[in-house]
């Protein structure tokens, strides 16, 4: 099939290569034309495994290209939207100027008998107000949602390979063509028994806001019990564990510790909210309030913790922070909870170095102010705290004898929960966590 996709930041750029992968023909469209040439050249903007090898090889096949210029969508049969819906500023509500521009653009290059397939997360009723546009403007082109559920990390394997596939159609007779076309993208996945949900525009939405509000709540319930460990003496890790045997709870996303980040967790919580407040549901959301505030009281008592382990002020304290991005296997650094933490350790008078193997040119064009190291021995010399906050796989390896020379004191802070506690308190280390005892 010819597809086109619109909008090749995270979501768009995995999606217009793993089509191709499938065996179309694509064109990517972003109005940004530095992003576009590093595409069109095998480069990844940004940090994904696996990404960069999947653009090669697609590119490699002639049937991938990038461009600027949306009338090269023409054509297509099916037109994704995988543009960004960040929050409003100053608001909770999701911003929808990128998506009504991308939709308005193809409504240039649209046919009768075309799809426009939305991916971005979108408050609901935002596709019906589309598909009437898209119906209006071209008579007999259709408009249907398929929400992404990639993770930044695992974006490859999550778009090849989805647990799911969600269908979000218009009313009567036109979904039959719409779902016939999305069969058709999908094929492969489909044959492979994926799991699908056919449903209408609303309900698909709805799935999307619906999942990251669950996990987003399961992460700040562990952190909630996190805090009542703390009061108590008892231990968060071996609770989510016990509490993660039961199948119906589960252990994924149970782990305590600095709290949520990234471009879609916090902003998406937040327009649920404001969507509900629009439609008069407000109540029925209201503890979405309560879980955004537990994660965000995660970062305020990380800062509080470093001023204990460091004599009850961070006046001149040099402070190692391991970590910039908002989770492993990531450059992302929007709303990342370990650079919130370095800074108001900063503003507080700490002297704070960050490293990070992939964020620090992100975090530096952002945090100006921070210090950097590319190197966590560099980060740590001459540290009076070491504060682990992003878990990367080469900081949960660290030797904590060898790390240990390098240091002024001993004190560790783990804000993930991610090292091993006994093997660095036998190294003489002092060992703090969230939800743990001291080690
Ligand atoms: C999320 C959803 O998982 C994905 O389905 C959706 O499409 C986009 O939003 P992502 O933002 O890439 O994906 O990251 P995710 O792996 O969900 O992690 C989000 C945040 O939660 C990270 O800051 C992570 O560190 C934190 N987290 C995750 C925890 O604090 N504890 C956990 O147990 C799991």
């Amino acid at each position: 099939m010819e597809i086109s996709v619109v909008g090749c930041g995270y979501l768009g750029a995995v999606h217009a290569a793993a089509m191709t992968e499938l065996g179309h023909e694509v064109v990517g469209v972003d109005v940004d034309e530095a992003k576009v040439a590093a595409l069109s050249g095998a480069r990844a903007p940004f940090y994904e495994p696996g990404f960069e090898a999947l653009l090669q090889r697609t590119l490699a096949t002639g049937r991938l290209r990038f461009t600027t210029d949306v009338t090269e969508a023409a054509g297509a049969q099916v037109h994704f939207v995988c543009v960004g819906t960040p929050q409003k500023y100053g608001e909770y509500a999701a911003d929808l100027r990128y998506v009504e521009a991308a939709v308005e653009s193809l409504l240039g290059v649209l046919e009768p008998g075309e799809l426009v397939v939305g991916k971005s997360t979108v408050p609901v009723g935002t596709a019906a107000r589309l598909a009437e546009l898209v119906g209006e403007k071209v008579p007999g082109a259709l408009l249907a949602w398929n929400p992404e559920f990639l993770r930044e990390g695992f974006a490859v394997q999550d778009t090849l390979c989805p647990d799911r596939l969600v269908y979000g159609l218009p009313a009567g007779p036109d979904a039959v063509t719409a779902q016939r076309l999305l069969d058709e993208v999908y094929a492969p996945v489909v044959a492979r028994g994926t799991p699908k949900v056919v449903t209408d525009h609303a309900t698909a939405e709805m799935v999307k806001t619906a999942a990251n509000s669950f996990l987003a709540t399961k992460i700040s319930f562990i952190n909630a019990m996190a805090e009542l460990c703390e009061a108590t003496g008892a231990d968060v890790v071996l609770l989510a564990d016990a509490i993660g045997h039961d199948e119906r709870i589960g252990r994924r996303f149970l782990n305590a510790g600095l709290g949520f980040g990234g471009g879609c967790l916090p902003k998406d919580i937040r327009a649920f909210m404001a969507r509900a407040g629009e439609l008069g549901a407000d109540q029925a959301l209201t503890f979405l309030k309560e879980v955004d505030a537990i994660n965000m009281r995660r970062r305020t008592r990380m800062v509080e913790l470093a001023r204990e382990v460091c004599d009850g002020s961070l006046l001149g304290r040099r402070i190692a922070v391991l970590g910039a991005a908002f989770k492993p296997d990531s450059d992302d650094i929007r709303d990342s909870p370990a650079l919130n933490v370095a800074a108001q350790l900063q503003l507080q008078g700490a002297v704070v170095r960050v490293t990070d193997p992939a964020a620090v040119a992100n975090a530096r064009r952002s945090w100006p102010q921070l210090d950097y190291a590319d190197t966590p021995e560099e980060a740590a010399a001459g540290a009076d705290a070491v504060l682990l906050l992003t878990e990367w796989s080469q900081y949960r390896a660290l030797d904590p004898h060898a790390f240990g020379r390098v240091v002024a004191q001993k004190r560790v802070l783990d804000g993930r929960n991610a090292l091993d506690r006994d093997g660095w308190t036998a190294a003489g280390w002092t060992y703090r966590a969230l939800g743990r005892r001291a080690g």
